[in-house]
């Protein structure tokens, strides 16, 4: 209220709002925060440190309570700066803040040692953008599986972006220049969306002649053809836990930080559904 300094008031940074990851990850923060009291606001960022910075300017003026980011270039002196809890959610950031984050590298081996189990033995990663956690740790896992194999191949390794469209246009420039290829990890489910796309178009069949996974189970990866076999994401659950946290750090502002990490589980559907 007027007397405390609080607005009642906290904020969610999405790095992009169309995927469709997100929206149900600010379900899980909205639901719990609209429970306890508090007016939830949503900014866009784009991954763009302006923006970021920006909107952080704007809320401090507005004496929002806390902030939950997802994000890759919130710097710690920014945080220092804004002088309010924040927890960093589905990346992790430098900048010694409380996280919640899942099992990247796990989910990541998880979702190859599938492929390898499928008898795949040329298999690429489509990973996502360079400067985040989440892109490491499953680009990590994913070499963790193949680095010793004696087929492994760097160039199999091509840069997406956690994106469609740019899913698509590398994965066909991989399989031409590789044909042989007969898996592939890509790092999450639009990217894996992307790949199908790829596939279909030159005429490679999936799952016969090339098995596909992808990471994050939203909806969409049950709805294409072939479905998506997936590592899937408690979504809803970590945004709502992230919400907690950071309610917990704005009643206790003086407790320890804290780093929570939730498993991922792979469901198997068309997409690896492979008899060889
Ligand atoms: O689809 C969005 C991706 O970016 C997810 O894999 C999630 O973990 C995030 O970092």
């Amino acid at each position: 209220g007027l007397f405390n300094g609080r607005s009642k008031m906290i904020a969610l940074f999405v790095p992009d709002i169309i995927n469709p990851f997100f929206p149900e990850l600010a379900r899980g923060v909205e639901d719990f925060t609209n429970q306890q009291g508090y007016t939830f606001l949503l900014c866009n960022t784009d991954n763009n440190p302006a923006k970021e910075e920006a909107y952080m300017h704007a809320l401090k003026q507005k004496s929002v309570d806390g902030m939950i980011v997802v994000s890759s270039t919130i710097s710690e002196e920014h945080v220092k700066e804004s002088n309010i809890p924040i927890i960093a959610l589905d990346r992790i950031l430098n900048a010694n803040l409380s996280s919640i984050t899942v099992k990247n590298r796990k989910g990541a081996r998880t979702a190859v040692q599938h492929l390898k189990s499928l008898g795949c033995h040329r298999i690429a990663h489509i990973c996502g953008p360079e400067n985040a956690s989440n892109t490491l740790d499953r680009l990590g896992g994913f070499l963790d599986e193949v680095k010793e194999e004696p087929w492994f191949l760097s160039s199999y390794v091509q840069a997406g972006g956690y994106n469609y469209s740019m899913a698509v246009q590398v994965t066909k420039e991989l399989l031409v220049n590789h044909p042989e290829i007969d898996g592939i990890f890509a790092a999450n489910d639009l990217m894996g969306a992307g790949v199908l796309r790829a596939a279909q178009e030159l005429g490679f069949h999936v799952p016969e002649d090339l098995a596909v996974v992808a990471f994050d189970g939203i909806r969409l990866s049950e709805t294409t053809s072939p479905t998506l076999t997936t590592m899937v994401q408690p979504i809803y659950e970590i945004g709502r836990r992230a919400a907690e946290i950071l309610i917990h750090h704005i009643n206790n502002p003086h407790d320890a930080i804290q780093a929570e990490e939730f498993k991922v589980e792979l469901v198997q559907r068309e997409s690896t559904q492979v008899k060889r």
